[in-house]
């Protein structure tokens, strides 16, 4: 099987769990990503149960709208029922670390929103500690080196990444060298710094859901 194989039997499952306890009409999240992109894709064969849908990214926004479905902001919607998107990295407590593609901070925030937070991706995310994966911090470009000092001061490597803004103006520093054995303490101290605006630990709140495709099928896992 390969990876995109993979991605897309854990997309289909996404699919069949939103089906299964998505009340209809209801308002579901949708993330961003290359497993996201899959989700969306087949999200379209109950894209008439939904109530609407509310994007992480522009990018999401503009798949969804493609596939006919309806985008709501998510300043006019009271809740959300599920929230569905991939990771980076996810670990055996359902902490992940996520902006891989750049949007962490609107993911965060629709996640935020959500009752069940769905996490879909294959099993090379699933790690026992993160951080081999380069931690992404968006941050307000005037503050950039002043946080890259304050988080080489707490053991991590930053990068800028080049050639990139986030759809909210900033940049990103992607922070290498982190053993990530606390996750949610991490988080909390990362957005502590001035001009952090978020970083990629979804620690506090993480998934409460993960699908996991494996080549032998597709695995549930409960936080
Ligand atoms: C986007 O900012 C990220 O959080 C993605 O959700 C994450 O990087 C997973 O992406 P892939 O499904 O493409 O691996």
């Amino acid at each position: 099987m390969t990876q995109d194989e993979m991605k897309q039997a854990v997309a289909a499952a996404a699919r069949d769990y939103v089906r299964e306890n998505l009340s209809a009409g209801g308002i579901l999240g949708v993330g961003t990503g290359s497993t996201a992109n899959f989700f969306i894709d087949a999200l379209a064969d109950i894209k008439h149960r939904l109530g609407g849908a509310v994007a992480s990214s522009e990018a999401t926004k503009k798949r969804l709208e493609g596939h006919g479905i309806r985008v709501l902001d998510l300043n006019d919607v009271d809740g959300m029922g599920i929230y569905v998107d991939g990771a980076d990295e996810i670990d055996h407590g359902l902490s992940m670390v996520k902006g891989g593609g750049g949007a962490l901070t609107r993911e965060k925030i629709v996640a935020a929103v959500a009752t069940t937070f769905v996490c879909i991706c294959d099993a090379s995310k699933r790690v026992p500690v993160m951080g081999r994966f380069p931690l992404p911090v968006e941050v307000i470009p005037m503050a950039r080196a002043y946080v890259a000092r304050e988080l080489i001061a707490l053991g991590g490597k930053p990068r800028l990444r080049e050639n990139f803004v986030t759809d909210n103006g900033n940049v990103i520093l992607d922070v290498h060298g982190l053993s990530i054995t606390a996750p949610a303490e991490l988080e909390a101290r990362i957005n502590q710094l001035v001009g952090v605006v978020t970083n990629g630990l979804f620690a506090r709140r993480g998934a409460d859901v993960l699908l996991l495709a494996t080549p032998d099928g597709v695995q549930t896992f409960l936080r």
